[in-house]
Formats: structure tokens, C-alpha cells, sequence
């Protein structure tokens, strides 16, 4: 993109971008979760493009928001497929990058619709993550927000250091904001804790660190964050919680008539949060919004349908 372009590119068109993980979910629907060593008839099965980042970029572009995906690609059949899918959303990939010698990441799911629960298989052989290089070559300007899920976590912190870097150089206005998540129990992880304006952090985290609920959590873990930031933890049909320089917030869960499918609830929960407090919302409104989109989406298999 021309330097006059970018120049010219208002707030309002620059890109969420969120970097993580995109693979592919193979997802067998069963209403009742199988006994080991059966075989099972699943009601329907299909292929869907799945990973935290990439499930993100497809609500917040769902939402309508202009957004981009940043991570890593294996070459090859599924691989076509995921491009396919990515781009039907009008999801940027220019921060893409194919790693010919490795093979994709990929998830068995057993979603049952029954309870709406979906228990995970999922393999990573040799995808390496993108690093502080790669990211050192992406142009800034053209991004307001940057989201990362956490996995190489050393990694992702000079990327955000990169990111503040630039933010020490540019008007208030030009700034870009940064969030991240921690969802897996992983030492590693942890650190991302004090980087982000905004973070958010499971509830299988906040379990580690002795929490039994949202307002625990970012209560109990609110010294980790940068002066200034929002700690942010949902809770499954508890909700969500949040907690700023300006107090404590709780959403309450919008449950949908029948639960159906909780894969990547947590992930559409990231994205409407960024979606409205990108659109100048409050956190207050950014939570219940979060949990309302959320909760729709656990009341149908996937995520066309978000947006009625
Ligand atoms: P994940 O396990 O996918 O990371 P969470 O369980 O933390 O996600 O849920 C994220 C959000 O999705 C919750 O804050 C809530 O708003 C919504 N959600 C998830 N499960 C349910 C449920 N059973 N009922 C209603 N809302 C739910
Ligand atoms: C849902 C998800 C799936 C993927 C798995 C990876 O949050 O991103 O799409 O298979 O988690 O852990």
C-alpha cells in the first residue's frame, strides 16, 4: 500500500488484526457423547476452519468490522480449503505465512447436542508460530487494534513492544490498541499478563490460580495487568466479569433457547468485545455485548448466524 494511501486512511478504515493460531476442526455432531471402543454414527460431520485468532476474525468480520488474520500456513489441500473459507469472509491474509515443510494443525471435535459441550483432539506436529521478525515487517499504520492469542509468548511480547515502540511515535489518535488472551494453563503464557491494554483470561486460568469465579479472577489477578489496563474473564453460562482503573463490571450470560455448540464461544466473546469498544463502547456495553453475541452463537452449530 502507497504511503499516500496509508496517510489518508482514517481511523475508522484501519484493520483489527489478530494473531494466533488457525487450523483445521473436523466436527463430528453426535447427541450423545460416544463410549470408548463403539462405533458411532455421528449425526453430521463437516470441515471448519477453526483456531482462536482465525475464529475471530470470522465474527468480527461477521460483526462487519474490517479486520486481518496473522499466523502460519502449511501448504497443500487443506490448506486451499482454509484460504478459501478465510477469504469468503473478506478476511485479510497478507500477514499469512506458508511454511512448506510443515504440516497444519488440525482438531478431531465431538460437539454434542445434547448439552451443547465439545471436547477437543487436537494436533500441532510442526507449525512454528510467527515471531518478532515476521511482525517486524508488517506496516503498522494500516491497524487501530492488535488481538494476541497467546502462544509464543517471549515472542509476543517483543511483537508488542514493537507495537508500543511505534505508539511512541505516532498522535494519540494514531495509537494502536493492544489486547491479548491467556487461555491455556501454560507457565509460559503468564507473562503476557502485564502486556495489553486489554486481557483476557479463561476460566481453566483463573482455575489454576485458585479463582472459583469471573469477579475472583479479575479481582485476584488485576496486580499482573499494566497500570490502566482491562482484565476480562468469562465464565461459561456464568457470564463474564471485568475489571479496570474505573471498578469492577459483570454481564450476565444471554443463554440461547437451546444450547447447541460451544466451540470457540470464548473466541466470539473476544471478538465482539473488540468489536464494540472499537466502536468507542464502554466496557459496561462491551461486556453485555460480548455475552450476548456469545451466547447466541452457543445456540447453533458454527458461526453463520451470528448477525440476525
Ligand atoms: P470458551 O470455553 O469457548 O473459551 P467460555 O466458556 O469462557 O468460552 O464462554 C465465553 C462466553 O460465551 C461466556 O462469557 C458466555 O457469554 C458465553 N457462553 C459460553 N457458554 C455458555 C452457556 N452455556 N450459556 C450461555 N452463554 C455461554
Ligand atoms: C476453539 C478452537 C478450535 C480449535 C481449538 C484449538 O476455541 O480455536 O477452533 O480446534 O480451539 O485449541
Amino acid at each position: 500500500m502507497s504511503a499516500a494511501r496509508t496517510s489518508k486512511m482514517t481511523e475508522k478504515e484501519k484493520q483489527i488484526l489478530c494473531v494466533g493460531l488457525v487450523c483445521l476442526d473436523i466436527i463430528n455432531v453426535v447427541d450423545k457423547f460416544p463410549v470408548e471402543d463403539s462405533d458411532t454414527r455421528c449425526l453430521s460431520q463437516r470441515w471448519q476452519r477453526g483456531g482462536n485468532a482465525s475464529n475471530t476474525c470470522t465474527v468480527l468480520s461477521m460483526l462487519g468490522a474490517s479486520c486481518g488474520f496473522m499466523g502460519s500456513l502449511a501448504p497443500g489441500h487443506v490448506s486451499d480449503f482454509i484460504y478459501d473459507d478465510i477469504r469468503r469472509y473478506g478476511i485479510d491474509v497478507t500477514n499469512v505465512i506458508v511454511h512448506a515443510e510443515s504440516s497444519l494443525p488440525a482438531s478431531i471435535v465431538i460437539s454434542n447436542i445434547s448439552n451443547g459441550l465439545r471436547t477437543i483432539l487436537h494436533t500441532n506436529r510442526n507449525l512454528p508460530d510467527v515471531n518478532s521478525e515476521d511482525f517486524r515487517k508488517i506496516d503498522l499504520s494500516l491497524y487501530k487494534w492488535i488481538h494476541w492469542e497467546g502462544r509464543n509468548a517471549s515472542e509476543q511480547v517483543a511483537m508488542i513492544q514493537q507495537v508500543e515502540q511505534y505508539n511512541a511515535t505516532v498522535p494519540a489518535k494514531h495509537r494502536i490498541t493492544t489486547s491479548v488472551e491467556i487461555e491455556k494453563t501454560r507457565e509460559e503464557l503468564y507473562q503476557l499478563f502485564g502486556h495489553g491494554d486489554v486481557v483476557f483470561v479463561s476460566k481453566d486460568v483463573a482455575g489454576h490460580f485458585g479463582f472459583n469465579s469471573a469477579s475472583e479472577a479479575v479481582k485476584g489477578l488485576y496486580n499482573r495487568v499494566k497500570p490502566g489496563a482491562y482484565l476480562i474473564c468469562a465464565w461459561a453460562e456464568k457470564g463474564a466479569d471485568a475489571m479496570g482503573p474505573d471498578g469492577v463490571f459483570h454481564s450476565d450470560a444471554f443463554p440461547p433457547e437451546k444450547l447447541v455448540d460451544t466451540l470457540g464461544a470464548g473466541d466470539t466473546f473476544i471478538a465482539a468485545i473488540l468489536f464494540s469498544l472499537c466502536n468507542g463502547k464502554s466496557i459496561q456495553e462491551s461486556l453485555t455485548f460480548g455475552c450476548q453475541i456469545a451466547g447466541r452463537k452457543c445456540g447453533f452449530q458454527g458461526y453463520d448466524g451470528i448477525v440476525q
